[in-house]
């Protein structure tokens, strides 16, 4: 039996506007997905989603890494249990951790050679199938790890305040906020491009930022890429309230993560602030979790003969 892990990741700046070819800073978050698989008789996927074999509406991202896989190797059957912190459909990259661990797994438990790289480059392919479209960026942090530039894929420094995740705990669908997202720019481009255009130029300041450490002008802009957001239609009402509480009891800054619609919100706070901030969202109807960002990506936690 093999256990491997994936983490989330949570964006500083840039979701939506990374699909149009602008700069994001994403960051991998200590809230991980792991993977336990053993070769088997036949194909069983355990999770909280349900127990069932080879199946592409319950399990599509796994399935889809079972088929890829079985092109690069002689598999008869497989068990897969997975185990996860990452609420799924919450802009915390469930998605991407569980096809990211599954194909490492997979990959040392039947031998296949896959480099790094290509294990980001097949998680973001598998994406792409089940969610129609799909930047690379989610699939790449959750193998890389980090604070990470995209698209041009440059580690940066680590984060060293703590973050603290506010669920509004309703699903939301990527696919269906990009689509929102694609229709509204269609409908107004002269409108909408330079918003995703200054979401771009946000994300290229706060480099420096985040490599001094300076959270507080970091915050203002992370606050004004909220507006943004907001702007291009993918808030609600629940998003905001958990970002002004978290904003109200202290925090530096706090946005959405993510498709944004539901899901999750983050902010960042000086650890005296952590509890209080947790708790104003939690005072508000939405699930605190307080994590912080980790320099690690995919990796094998155990692995028995
Ligand atoms: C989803 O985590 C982030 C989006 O930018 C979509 C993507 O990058 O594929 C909304």
């Amino acid at each position: 039996m093999i256990t491997c892990s994936a983490p989330g990741k949570v964006y500083l700046f840039g979701e939506h506007a990374v699909v149009y070819g602008q700069t994001a800073i994403c960051c991998a978050v200590e809230l991980r997905t792991r993977v336990h698989a053993e070769k088997s008789d036949d194909v069983q996927i355990l999770s909280v989603l349900g127990n069932t074999g080879f199946d592409m509406d319950v399990h599509p991202y796994i399935s889809h890494v079972i088929r890829m896989m079985c092109d690069l190797a002689d598999i008869k059957g497989v068990r897969l249990h997975i185990e996860s912190e990452l609420p799924v459909g919450s802009g915390l990259g469930s998605s991407a951790a569980v096809t990211v661990a599954s194909i490492y797994a997979l990959n040392h438990l039947y031998d296949c050679g896959l480099s790094l790289d290509e294990v980001a480059k097949a998680a973001h392919v598998i994406e792409r199938k089940v969610q129609g479209s799909a930047s690379p960026t989610d699939t790449y942090v959750s193998t890389m790890g980090g604070v990470v530039m995209v698209p041009q894929r440059r580690k940066i420094s680590l984060l060293k305040c703590p973050i603290i995740i506010g669920n509004t705990n309703r699903f939301s669908s990527t696919k269906e906020l990009v689509g929102n997202v694609a229709d509204l720019r269609n409908e107004f481009p002269s409108v909408i491009d330079p918003i995703l255009s200054n979401i771009g130029q946000m994300s290229k300041l706060a480099e420096e930022l985040v490599t001094k450490h300076d959270y507080l002008t970091l915050g203002k802009l992370m606050n004004v890429n909220q507006g943004l957001l907001d702007a291009i239609g993918v808030g609600s009402f629940e998003l905001s309230s958990l970002v002004y509480a978290a904003r109200n009891s202290g925090a530096i800054s706090a946005k959405i993560t993510g498709a944004g619609g539901g899901g999750c919100m983050f902010a960042l706070a000086e650890d005296e602030e952590v509890f209080q901030v947790a708790k104003s969202i939690e005072d508000v109807g939405g699930e605190a979790i307080i994590t912080k960002n980790t320099r690690e990506g995919v990796r094998m936690e155990s692995f028995n003969g």
